[in-house]
């Protein structure tokens, strides 16, 4: 199963995933790692596993729709099955959703649906929480709202910040994605409505 990463920061959840197909347990291949920003240390990640990268900066293109059609095209011309939202940072239109139906992924830090949008862990350690988390879903053309894969709960401690919340919540993140990306790659993710099913091997 081919994937293409897309990624606008640090790509700790890019690593992890490079991480668990080097050790030979996830049953995929990346194609391309894809960055809207350049000289983030995700690419720098990339390229130090040999692996291809673009940069593809949506302040290039006059509308997220044409943006969207230039990610289309590089990640068509990898040879991508799927597609790997790993900390990136833009709303991704019909344009790119339509072309790899059912074939995209996206990592929110929150326990959805609590905490849409950005700096969910702000949000969480915010409102004092006693437990947040991280939530796989698959992306459909509303932002952090598609059907879920799988989620983690951590404990929002005293006197967490967005930091220390943060890094708790990051540490499952790295664990979950892969899984996710594994039953994606083992074609085991069943859609009814809502609710997916992951089915046996
Ligand atoms: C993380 O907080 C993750 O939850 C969010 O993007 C941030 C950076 O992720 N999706 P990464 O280190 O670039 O994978």
């Amino acid at each position: 199963y081919k994937i293409a990463v897309l990624i606008s920061g640090s790509g700790s959840n890019l690593q992890a995933i490079i991480d668990r197909i080097e050790q030979n347990v996830l049953d995929a291949r990346i194609t391309r790692v894809i960055s809207n920003k350049p000289g983030v240390s995700g690419l720098e990640r990339a390229e130090r596993h040999g692996l291809s990268t673009t940069v593809i900066e949506h302040k290039d293109y006059p509308s997220r729709e044409d943006f969207d059609a230039a990610l289309v095209r590089v990640i068509q011309d990898s040879g991508a099955d799927g597609v790997i939202l790993a900390g990136f940072m833009r709303i991704i239109t019909p344009v790119l959703i339509n072309a790899f139906p059912g074939n995209i992924l996206n990592i929110h830090p929150s326990i959805q649906p609590a905490f849409p949008g950005v700096h969910a862990q702000k949000q969480a350690a915010e409102y004092a929480v006693k437990l947040s988390g991280c939530s796989i879903h698959f992306v459909d053309e509303k932002m952090d709202h598609g059907p879920i894969i799988i989620q983690a709960a951590v404990p929002a401690l005293a006197g967490d910040d967005e930091k220390s919340l943060g890094s708790r919540i990051l540490a499952l993140e790295h664990r979950i994605f892969p899984q996710a990306v594994q039953w994606l790659a083992q074609n085991r993710l069943e859609i009814n409505g809502r609710t997916v099913n992951v089915l046996n091997a």
